[in-house]
């Protein structure tokens, strides 16, 4: 006799009392981009929908987000002053410490991560200090002034601290220096399987962090790679990471689930910009159905084992979800 999977699927009352994998406000967590201003908020051509805003701009934003429910930031930031190390995330003044500042003031309870990188802040595009030597990111060099980044985002009052750069150690040294002035309860949210993927370039036009040369392959992770991906995510686990993340989120759902099969620690899905645009490009052409098909890619990526999930679609999906 064979079995007859139909008898649950005959109306959505059954579907939904057997449905395994539901998405709630609660999962996403909304990427937002600063820009030194005042009033302005520039749409991104490459990303209907998303915006560089200006400090007044992001605040207003985060009122309207806590209204659909959705109660975490990322933040990203575009300064006006580039240099060869980033100084401009270094002072205790930078454009990111005096957002969370002003958002704190107005939402006190908005939960804000912070990205900590180098690479919006480089005249040359990449994620840390040059070697001229290698022509690559200093490794070593870098993980001296990510802590230093990390402080700021600290005591400005950031409640995560997110690293993004793909530097070796860097979870230890961020731990032990947020440890030490005594931040010991702000959590890591660890970028630790990030893959050099074709997928980040309209991210790059939003943040204006293109590479003036070369690419990002001597520091962020093959897309061949599997096992690496795995160990990669489980040494900064060991390090002291307490979420880790997988990027990009759609070619990589068999990476989350290995890494959910091989860890206990939350997990994070970046569902990236050139995914974004890929979808709102064939939405706004009428070839697909663009909030089933939203909706749909983003329950894959908690099927396959995501905890959260970092997407420009985290408004949309949460009006959906609200039924408005
Ligand atoms: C910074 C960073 C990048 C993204 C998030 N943090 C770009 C990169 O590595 O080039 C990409 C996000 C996206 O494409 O949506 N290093």
């Amino acid at each position: 006799m064979f079995k007859r999977f139909r008898r649950l699927r005959t109306n959505e009352t059954i579907r939904s009392l057997v449905r395994e994998t539901i998405l709630t406000p609660n999962d996403f967590m909304y990427p937002l981009f600063v820009k030194e201003g005042e009033n302005i908020k520039d749409e991104v051509s490459s990303m209907p929908g998303v915006f560089q805003m200006s400090i007044d701009e992001i605040v207003k934003e985060c009122g309207q987000i806590q209204e659909l429910g959705l109660n975490t930031v990322i933040l990203f930031a575009i300064p006006d002053v580039k240099d060869s190390v980033g100084s401009e995330c270094l002072c205790t003044n930078s454009i990111i410490a005096r957002t969370i500042k002003a958002i704190k003031e107005k939402y006190p309870n908005m939960y804000i991560a912070t990205d900590l990188c180098f690479c919006e802040y480089t005249d040359h595009g990449h994620c840390g200090i040059m070697d001229p030597k290698t022509q690559s990111v200093d490794n070593d060099a870098t993980l001296e002034i990510s802590a230093q980044q990390a402080i700021v985002h600290a005591k400005a009052g950031a409640n995560m601290i997110a690293p993004s750069g793909m530097m070796d150690g860097i979870i230890e040294v961020l731990r032990t220096a947020l440890d030490k002035e005594g931040f010991v309860n702000l959590p890591i949210m660890s970028y630790s399987t990030k893959f050099a993927s074709a997928f980040y370039g309209p991210f790059r036009d939003v943040a204006e962090s293109t590479p003036s040369f070369g690419d990002r392959r001597t520091y962020q992770m093959d897309v061949g790679n599997r096992l690496e991906a795995i160990e990669e995510s489980l040494e900064d686990e060991r390090q002291g990471a307490d979420i880790l993340m997988v990027k990009p989120a759609l070619s990589f759902l068999d990476t989350i689930r290995d890494i959910r099969n091989n860890t206990n620690l939350p997990i994070a899905a970046y569902n990236v910009s050139g995914e974004y645009a890929m979808l709102k490009l064939a939405g706004a052409n009428g070839l697909i159905d663009y909030e089933k098909v939203m909706m749909e890619k983003l329950v894959s990526m908690k099927r396959a084992g995501a905890n959260i999930i970092i997407t420009y679609h985290a408004k949309e999906a949460c009006k959906l979800l609200q039924g408005n």
